[in-house]
């Protein structure tokens, strides 16, 4: 049998020190996605990992499993995450549908266009989670339209946080309760709340549906969770996530990465989709649901 030890140059391709969870293409089933997908599960019942096996043709693949998965292991908890190619989520007694689905690009050197991601949350309560740049006031008027939502309809506007790509249509909704970041707004007057201390706010009438603290990105960034979807608890984040897959920029982004950590990991302990910034939506597979299927 081949020295088990050669399989070290292989492992950093596989568990990045740092990395607690790998994403895949929804399109893609778990099993035939690239090697870094074989994380969660059983590496044994892998193509991939069997056609890593080649490599050591002579090794035991039981215990290659086993020298692949034990690493990480020590891990927890443990995440896939893979797209959502549908803008929307059924969902009682609240369904979320994506009006705008956000994006960053470059557009020349220290330029970039961006948009912050719109969410409608329809139910007992219409809920409409960020707002966009204020360029974008027809195409999210457009949208609600398409839903039969008026401007009036809408019971809460809720922003993730503060920047312009988010709050830039706050005014079109009269009849609205407006939460942006930290500031509660009621009945023409605000209302204290203790988000600072993690206290999650309970919308009134909503069923389920709570803003909890996030912050990281901004010192006030809230997340929406919606529980009680097909899919489970959607968490409309904001740009916690700027969009799946995205180490290569969230930091840089951040006021405070080590809080954003911490927030970024509560939510992928406890959502089963999220709504990034600037991208599309994703799911969240943790260690034990990966037959959840689309
Ligand atoms: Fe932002």
């Amino acid at each position: 049998m081949r020295d088990l030890s050669s399989l070290f140059a292989v492992r950093p391709l596989l568990y990045p020190p740092s990395l607690q969870y790998v994403t895949s293409p929804l399109s893609s089933p778990l099993c035939s996605c690239d090697l870094s997908f074989s994380t969660v599960r059983d590496l044994s019942s892998f193509p991939t990992v069997r056609d890593l096996s080649s490599l050591f043709a002579e090794c035991d693949l039981s215990s290659l499993s086993e020298f692949v998965t034990s690493p990480l292991s020590s891990l927890s908890p443990q995440y896939v995450t893979s797209p959502l190619s549908s803008h929307h989520i059924a969902g009682s007694p609240h369904s979320v549908h994506i009006l705008l689905e956000g994006y960053c690009r470059d557009v020349g050197v220290d330029r970039f266009q961006a948009d912050g991601s719109v969410t409608l949350v329809r139910g007992p309560l219409t809920v409409l989670v960020d707002t966009a740049g204020p360029w974008s006031r027809d195409f999210i008027l457009d949208a609600l339209r398409s839903h039969g939502v008026s401007p009036e309809d809408v019971t809460h506007v809720i922003c993730t946080h503060g920047h312009s790509d988010h709050v830039g249509n706050l005014n079109l909704f009269p009849n609205a309760e407006i939460l942006v970041s930290y500031d509660l707004w009621r009945d023409g007057s605000y209302v204290s709340h203790n988000f600072r201390s993690g206290e999650p706010y309970l919308l009134p009438g909503g069923e389920g549906l709570k803003v909890v603290p996030t912050p990281g990105h901004t010192g006030s960034d809230i997340t929406l969770l919606v529980p009680g979807t097909t899919l489970g608890t959607v968490a409309v984040a904001g740009d916690v996530f700027e969009r799946e897959g995205d180490e290569d920029t969230w930091r840089e982004l951040s006021e405070n990465p080590e809080v954003q950590e911490k927030s970024r990991r509560n939510l992928l302990g406890l959502a089963d989709v999220i709504v990034p910034g600037h991208g599309p939506p994703f799911r969240v597979i943790r260690a034990g649901q990966e037959h959840v299927t689309s």
